[in-house]
């Protein structure tokens, strides 16, 4: 069953030197219960299409278009109100900086029960105090009897980061959006906390929405995987096709690109180019002048996501054009 259908999403920055198209045209579906992750290099627009789900995308940046269906129902034209209602409920978010999202002044336990009463007013302060303690249990934080009533200082990174994953699992979300929520954590820290949103996906039949730069981290967790590149959708697909089978030129070279992977082993090579301006972004395949395969089409019309053989699997690239289109 699906979730959350995306629908030709664009969100633009209006900047003092132009606009920039950071999520540009984009269509993706999340099943329920189902572990995405989306991957591409920094400042193609994944943390923009996460903050967009739940309206969140800071000034001078804006949805410019497009539709994002939620048990079909267009959130992007909900007022506000009802907006906020979903936010933190049945929506919910780890953002890229997750201590930014906890208050230094409150203790750990406040922040939990305030998300539990923000949206259930009817319980008690001393049921949501039970649930925070509980909550805190659930993220294998030892001790939480005590530690709901130490602040976010007495936590150490990673602990911080779990006390973050309580929040956002406060109150059972129906899809978690968790953006590069293990960043700056040491891996054995890194590979805990992903084996515990695995787990907990599985037990309160939550989507997530991972967004995240390593692909082996895709690869250990998620079931299906989106490309981006530039503002656009690439690829998609299962994660096991889309891994063995990359057929995007670019997934071809960022697969390249991690280390004991193509090119000499345990060398990352780097995809050739930089990412361009998506205040100006080349016209055509926006990916073309990186491109090893490009060919004639390739710098003057733009490549849609089509279909191909494989569940689920798409991919916008003149390589695949099928006869049908
Ligand atoms: N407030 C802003 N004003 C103008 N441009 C912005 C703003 N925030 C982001 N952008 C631009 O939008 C594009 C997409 O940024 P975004 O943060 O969504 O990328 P990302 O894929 O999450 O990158 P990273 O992997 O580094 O987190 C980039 O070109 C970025 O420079
Ligand atoms: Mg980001």
């Amino acid at each position: 069953m699906t979730l959350l259908e995306i629908r030709d999403l664009k969100v633009y920055y209006y900047a003092f030197d132009g606009v920039v198209k950071a999520v540009d045209g984009v269509s993706l579906d999340i099943k329920s219960g189902e572990f995405f992750g989306l991957i591409g290099e920094s400042g193609c627009g994944k943390s923009t299409l996460g903050n967009a789900i739940l309206r969140l995308v800071p000034p001078p940046g804006r949805v410019a278009g497009g539709s994002i269906y939620f048990h079909g129902e267009d959130i992007l034209q909900l007022p506000e109100d009802r907006m906020r209602e979903i936010r933190g409920d049945r929506i919910s978010m780890i953002f890229q900086d997750p201590t930014a999202a906890l208050d230094p002044v409150y203790t750990i336990g406040d922040q939990i029960v305030e998300t539990i009463l923000a949206h259930n007013p009817e319980v008690s302060k001393k049921d949501a105090e039970a649930r925070a303690i509980e909550l805190l249990k659930l993220v294998g934080i030892p001790g939480a009897e005590a530690r709901i009533h130490e602040y976010p200082h007495q936590f150490s990174g990673g602990m911080r980061q779990r006390a973050v994953i309580a929040i956002a699992l406060a109150n059972n979300p129906e899809l978690l959006i968790a953006d590069e929520p293990t960043t700056n954590l040491d891996v054995t820290i890194e590979a805990q906390i992903l084996t515990l949103l695995d787990e907990l996906r599985r037990k309160l039949n939550m989507s997530i929405l991972l967004i995240t730069h390593n692909i082996g981290i895709v690869a250990e967790y998620t079931d299906r995987v989106g490309v981006m590149y530039a503002g656009k959708l690439v690829e998609v697909g299962r994660t096991v096709d889309v891994l063995t089978d990359p057929k995007h030129p670019y997934t071809q070279g960022l697969l390249g690109a991690i280390p004991g992977r193509g090119g000499r082993k345990g060398r990352v090579t780097e995809i050739p180019g930089t990412v361009p301006n998506l205040a100006n972004p080349p016209p055509g395949c926006r990916f073309h002048p990186r491109c090893p395969k490009r060919f004639d089409p390739c710098d003057q019309e733009e490549p849609a996501l089509v279909r191909l053989p494989g569940e689920g699997r798409m991919v916008a690239c003149h390589l695949y054009r099928g006869p049908e289109s």
